[in-house]
């Protein structure tokens, strides 16, 4: 049984993270959507939305959990008996991060690996800050996320569907 750890923020799940994840559930056993509990970032929605927003994505994939932690990622997957880490690379100005993080979760770890999969160009430009952005200015994001994040983000934003 090989287990990967997908860890991220999902403030909220895009149509980019679901590309990574569905590749991500053919490579590997058992993938668990870790949720940061903690962030630096200022979220949006809470952990237990963002957790079930993707819940809902998931449903039909058999290999597929979601979870959330706090505390170091590799600390985390190592509960896991995860053998690896997955992180999406959308383009190089992800690269410098991606490969410091990768970097320090290797020294912190040595038994786990990150794997990097390269996002889908449909959505190679699109994050979840900038969904946000346009959604609370009444764009349109029906292209970068599951109509149920759209309906929860016309939902934060009071805006009439
Ligand atoms: N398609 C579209 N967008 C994508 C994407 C993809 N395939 N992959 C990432 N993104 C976007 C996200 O939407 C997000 O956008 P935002 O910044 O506008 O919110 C951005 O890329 C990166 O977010 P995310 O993938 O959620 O990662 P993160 O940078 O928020 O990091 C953790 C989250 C949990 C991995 C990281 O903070 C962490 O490891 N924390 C725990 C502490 C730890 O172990 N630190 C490392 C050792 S020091």
């Amino acid at each position: 049984m090989r287990t990967a750890v997908y860890p991220g923020t999902f403030d909220p799940v895009t149509n980019g993270h679901l590309d990574i994840l569905h590749r991500a559930a053919a490579l590997f056993d058992r993938v668990i959507i870790a949720v940061a509990s903690e962030s630096n970032k200022q979220t949006l929605f809470s952990l237990e939305e963002r957790q079930e927003l993707l819940r809902e994505e998931i449903k039909d994939i058999k290999n597929v959990v979601v979870s959330s932690f706090s505390g170091l990622t590799v600390d985390f997957a190592r509960q896991c008996g995860a053998v690896a880490l997955i992180r999406g690379l959308r383009a190089m100005t992800d690269f410098e991060y991606e490969f410091q993080l990768a970097l320090m979760n290797k020294k912190l770890e040595p038994n786990i690996d990150t794997v990097f999969l390269m996002t889908k160009s449909d959505y190679s430009f699109i994050s979840s800050s900038a969904i946000k952005w346009a959604a609370s200015l009444q764009g349109s994001v029906t292209e970068f996320v599951p109509p149920h994040v759209e309906k929860a983000l016309m939902q934060k934003y009071n805006i009439n569907i």
